[in-house]
């Protein structure tokens, strides 16, 4: 078996060559392709081209690349270094919309500036360093007890479906949707896992399936409106996905395609359940009418992956990168610090107030 993909790391810093280190995630399966970013412009594209992607993993770029945008910040006084770093944080921050572990991560960095305006300059840069690299470890912990909760809810044989990549690609290593799966093969367990491809962009069929293979898991891809027949016939124990914005109600924004599975597994009465870090419930937000769901180039759905463009050239194209999945049809939100079941106003606050 060949499971070399799954010794990439998907974001990484190279602090000597002050560089951002990704796995292309756009030329995967076909290529493994290391881009070194060096500059803002060429991390902001790598975010919104979806190079690097994935709630977490989009988090930890971020930080590191704004901890590389501060390291050439050439300031004499704090003020200045402020300003300038302030600049690029919301550069940064514009990449992408969705996906709240942007802005924590973003604000997390900042907060140490603003925590520690009496040092000085290169003693600050240092602090940065740190708490970006910070993220990423945390990451790994976060997503490997979330792997340990989300193996509670299976056993060994089960079917699971999944939607989009919330895999190692997506994380630093395990995935939260995905965690409970490379958690239990470690274990020697074995589970039937269904991946929908998650059109326009494929996700699932190039992503998921890679590292799912990878690891030995026995994975059946199938297009996204096989999910209902699936079901049906019984093969699926529970669904797995990930989230990018759970709002302090518990509605949860994920790959477009997540509420429709919602919706499919109630009428079947499959457990659906919502992988993720604290990190990106955002508790400010009361419900996910608040979340902005990004729109991506009609492209994306009439040309990309066909040799040639398959739609008429006036059709109008809605393309949404994200749904919002009502909190009634979830069965569970599992975090790091356990999972959180219905009422969610009430067990998320819980669960963030054990954190403090
Ligand atoms: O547009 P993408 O590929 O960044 O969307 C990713 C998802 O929707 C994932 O499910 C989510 O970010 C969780 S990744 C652990």
């Amino acid at each position: 078996m060949n499971n070399e993909i799954l010794n990439y790391e998907s974001v990484a810093l190279d602090d000597d060559d002050s560089a951002l280190v990704i796995l292309d995630q756009t030329e995967l399966p076909g290529e493994i392709k290391i881009l070194r970013l060096k500059n803002q412009k060429d991390i902001w594209q790598a975010i919104y081209k979806l190079q690097v992607r994935g709630a977490p993993a989009i988090g930890i770029a971020a930080g590191f690349g704004l901890y590389l945008a501060a390291k050439n910040i050439q300031a004499d006084d704090y003020e200045e270094f402020f300003s300038q770093f302030h600049a690029a944080k919301e550069y940064l921050n514009s990449s992408r919309p969705t996906a709240v572990n942007l802005s924590w991560a973003l604000n997390r960095l900042e907060n140490v500036l603003i925590n520690n305006r009496d040092k000085n300059i290169s003693e600050i840069k240092k602090l940065l360093r740190d708490e970006a690299v910070k993220i990423k470890d945390e990451d790994i912990l976060m997503c490997r007890k979330i792997g340990e909760y989300g193996l509670t809810l299976i056993k060994d044989g089960d079917g699971i479906l999944t939607h989009c990549n919330a895999g190692q690609l997506a994380t630093s290593k395990y995935g939260t949707a995905l965690a409970p799966i490379h958690l239990g093969r470690e274990r020697g367990m074995n589970f039937k896992v269904y991946c929908d491809e998650t059109r326009p962009l494929l996700q699932g069929a190039r992503l998921s399936t890679f590292e799912l293979i990878a690891d030995g898991v026995e994975t059946t891809l199938i297009c996204d409106n096989m999910a209902s027949q699936v079901m049906k016939n019984g093969w699926i124990n529970a669904v797995f996905v990930g989230c990018d914005r759970v709002a302090a109600n518990g509605d949860a924004c994920n790959k477009i395609g997540t509420s429709g599975l919602a919706v499919l597994a109630k009428y079947y009465g499959v457990p659906f359940y919502v992988l993720g870090p604290t990190s990106t419930i955002d508790m400010s937000i009361k419900n996910g009418r608040e979340i902005i769901i990004e729109q991506r180039p009609a492209e994306e759905v009439t040309e990309m992956w066909y040799k040639k463009r398959m739609a008429p050239k006036d059709v109008k194209v809605y393309n949404p990168a994200f749904d919002v999945t009502d909190n009634e049809l979830i069965t569970g939100i599992v975090t790091e610090y356990g999972i959180a079941r219905p009422p969610y106003s009430e067990s998320l606050k819980k669960i963030f107030d054990e954190k403090k």
